[in-house]
Order: C-alpha cells, then sequence, then structure tokens
C-alpha cells in the first residue's frame, strides 16, 4: 500500500519543513509539495509533526520468565504505541540471557509475533554475576550490545578485561553503574587506560554529568543516556534505579541534553506487577508516555523538537549502527506523527503495558503519539 502523508510539518535532527510525504515499497520515495495522491491512501496531517520514530536502547521486556509483568508482545505494542520502531531489550530475564539458548528462544517468539524490531541484549557475564564472560563469541553472533544492567560489574579487573574484549570483539557495553558516581569514574578511567566501547546507561546525577563532561572535553569517545523520568521528575521517593535526584540533579540532565554531553534518550521501561511492586521491586513502565515526558519539559524549556529527534532517534541510530534515522528520500518509512497540541492526562488503563507502575499516574503532559509506521506499514494507530 501507497501512503501519502500530506501538509505534514516534517522535523528530524537537521531539519524542519513543510511538506508531503510519499511512501511506497516501505521506503520515503519522495518528499515534496502536493505530491499526486491518486491510487494512494492519504494521511492528512495537517497541524501534525511528522518525526522519524524512535529507537529505545534500553528496555525490559521481561521474556522469558517474568511474562506477568510483560511479555514480548505486550511490550513491543506498547513500545509502537509510544512511537518506537526498534528497542533494546535488557539480558535481566528468567533465565538471564546469557546462553545461546535462551536467546534463541527470544528471537525465535520475536520472529513470530515481532510488532517492533528487536535487539536483544546478551548478558556480560554469566548470571549477571559479575565474575565470569558468557560466551561472548557465542552470543557476539546474535548481538553487538552486551549489558550486566541491573547489577554493576564491581571487579575492577574483570570490567578491564570487558573493555579490551569490546574494542576486540567490537561491541557494545551498556553499563549500569551503582554506586553511580564512584563507577562511572572508575569505567571512564579504565576506557581512558584501555579504550572499549561504553554507553553509560541512565545517569541521574550533576556529578556523573560533571565527570562526563570533564572525559569528553579530553576528547575520549564513549556514550551515555538519560530517561524520560529523569528529565521529567525530582525530589520523588518512587522506587526506581537510579534514584530521582534533586532538583540540581534534574536540571544538570537539561543542560547535559543542551549542551551535547548526554548523548540519548532512552525509557529504562521496567514493567512490573502491583505485587511486585509492593515487594519493593525498583523501576517505572514508561515506554508509552516517554514521548510526552520529554516533549513536556522540552516545551517548558525552549529545546527544540529537532534535538528531540536527535536524542530520541538519529544518536540510537549512530550508535546501534543503522542507517542514520532522518526523513529523506531512499530511506526506510521508520515514522512517527504527532500532535503537538494534545494535552493529557497520564493515565494507566489505557497503558498496552502489562506494567502500570509509574509515579505520573494523573500528570499532565503535552504532545501525543497519534501513529507509528514503520517500514511502511502502519504498526499503531
Ligand atoms: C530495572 C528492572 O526492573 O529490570 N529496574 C529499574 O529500576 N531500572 C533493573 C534495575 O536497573 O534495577
Amino acid at each position: 500500500m501507497d501512503y501519502i502523508i500530506k501538509n505534514a510539518k516534517i522535523v528530524d535532527k537537521r531539519k524542519t519543513l513543510m511538506g508531503d510525504l510519499w511512501i511506497s515499497d516501505g521506503k520515503i520515495k519522495k518528499i515534496s509539495n502536493n505530491i499526486d495522491s491518486v491510487d494512494k491512501e492519504i494521511i492528512d496531517a495537517e497541524g501534525k509533526v511528522v518525526m522519524p520514530s524512535f529507537i529505545d536502547m534500553h528496555v525490559h521486556l521481561r521474556e522469558p520468565g517474568q511474562t506477568e509483568k510483560e511479555d514480548l508482545v505486550s511490550g513491543e505494542n506498547a513500545a509502537v504505541k509510544g512511537g518506537f520502531t526498534h528497542v533494546c531489550a535488557m539480558a535481566n530475564t528468567k533465565p538471564t540471557c546469557d546462553n545461546k539458548e535462551t536467546m534463541e528462544y527470544i528471537l525465535d517468539k520475536h520472529k513470530e509475533n515481532g510488532i517492533c524490531d528487536l535487539t536483544q541484549i546478551s548478558a556480560l557475564t554469566k548470571g549477571l554475576q559479575g565474575e565470569e564472560f558468557v560466551n561472548i563469541d557465542e552470543m557476539r553472533k546474535f548481538t553487538n550490545l552486551f549489558s550486566d544492567d541491573g547489577v554493576n560489574v564491581d571487579d575492577d579487573e574483570i570490567f578491564k578485561e570487558a573493555l579490551k574484549l569490546s574494542k576486540e570483539k567490537d561491541f557494545k557495553i551498556l553499563t549500569h553503574c551503582e554506586p553511580e558516581v564512584e563507577t562511572i569514574k572508575r569505567d571512564l578511567k579504565l576506557v581512558e587506560d584501555v579504550g572499549g566501547n561504553l554507553h553509560i546507561c541512565h545517569i541521574s546525577l550533576k556529578e556523573s554529568l560533571d565527570l562526563i563532561k570533564e572525559y569528553k572535553d579530553k576528547g575520549l569517545k564513549f556514550s551515555c543516556e538519560v530517561t524520560p523520568h529523569h528529565l521529567f521528575e525530582w525530589d520523588n521517593d518512587y522506587r526506581v534505579n537510579p534514584p530521582f535526584g534533586s532538583k540540581t540533579d534534574r536540571d544538570a540532565m537539561i543542560e547535559g541534553i543542551k549542551e551535547g554531553i548526554i548523548d540519548v534518550i532512552a525509557t529504562d521501561h521496567a514493567p512490573h506487577t502491583q505485587e511486585d511492586k509492593e515487594n519493593g521491586a525498583p523501576g517505572i513502565s514508561g515506554i508509552e508516555e516517554a514521548f510526552s515526558y520529554v516533549y513536556t519539559v522540552f516545551k517548558q524549556k525552549g529545546i527544540s523538537l529537532n534535538c528531540l529527534s536527535e536524542k530520541m532517534s538519529y544518536m540510537p541510530s549512530k550508535l546501534l549502527g543503522f542507517s542514520e534515522a532522518l526523513i529523506e528520500e531512499g530511506k526506510d518509512a521508520n515514522l512517527v506523527l504527532i500532535d503537538l497540541n494534545e494535552y493529557h492526562k497520564v493515565n494507566t488503563n489505557n497503558f498496552v503495558s502489562k506494567g502500570k507502575n509509574t509515579p505520573f499516574e494523573g500528570k499532565k503532559v503535552y504532545g501525543k503519539v497519534i501513529m507509528t509506521i514503520k517500514n511502511g506499514e502502519l504498526v499503531y494507530k
């Protein structure tokens, strides 16, 4: 089916323009004014914005083993509802995704019912124990991302070895830093010493940002992310890892975005049952409202949609080695249609994720994802 998105405001990292978009054979065939709409399905985008769909470098989909919290289908449905067409799922499943069998189980299940694209991340160490590496060569055949997210790799020598391996075998390590500042300090010192491909997950403190700035200023190559909830909220004791910071920390995160110190916004979508939350499980189910949290903050702070597109689409595409997430003729038609004039209250009854765990129930947010297109197909409307 050919689609024509009419009268859209087209926004990506590099540009903002008005026009029509012709989608054919899964690709953006033409961007122009007044494209002929004969034999094409018209999507009226008057007053709406079209952006590259979002790419999430950090989610928890809980399959196998904890499908009462989330499964691949509910998680991927939540993703496309949030405007994401690619998610990277962490390895803290049950059993841990630290072996070929579990990896194949997840990828096969995803293949059967996949709604968005999935990169399954491998654990870095067996059982996330921080002691013995997984069979890196074997897991590397399936993924270029390794992470023990959820726990810290405490042993300096093991982390140093991991960085060396990441360089040698060309993969990225996504780190859960806890305690945050001390671990980031150690990790960056090690990258300075031995190199390697490091991505620091969910930073939340001003001190972390200062450290990251210091090393980036020195020319060290690595990347980092912040979550929508750490941009949106502060001084809240709702249980999440890392915890919410102070107002100073949160304002630093916004400065980090503005100054280009923070590379990526990633959701850390962490669905839990109500019972698990009552028993202290950390995490927020956030992928469906991620855009709205970020846009609400960006609107208040006068940060552009081009910057939002950079942090939620372009930079993830670069870091993951995909085709750049930009709206250009010939690119895959991975797009999101947004109504910026819409505002709503967060309502977990509308969540398609099984996880209703959020501190933001009833909060008023701006902007809404109204359609998600993946490879030219409508995957959410
Ligand atoms: C994560 C989860 O639930 O898997 N929770 C979270 O608060 N980010 C794991 C973790 O990072 O603790």
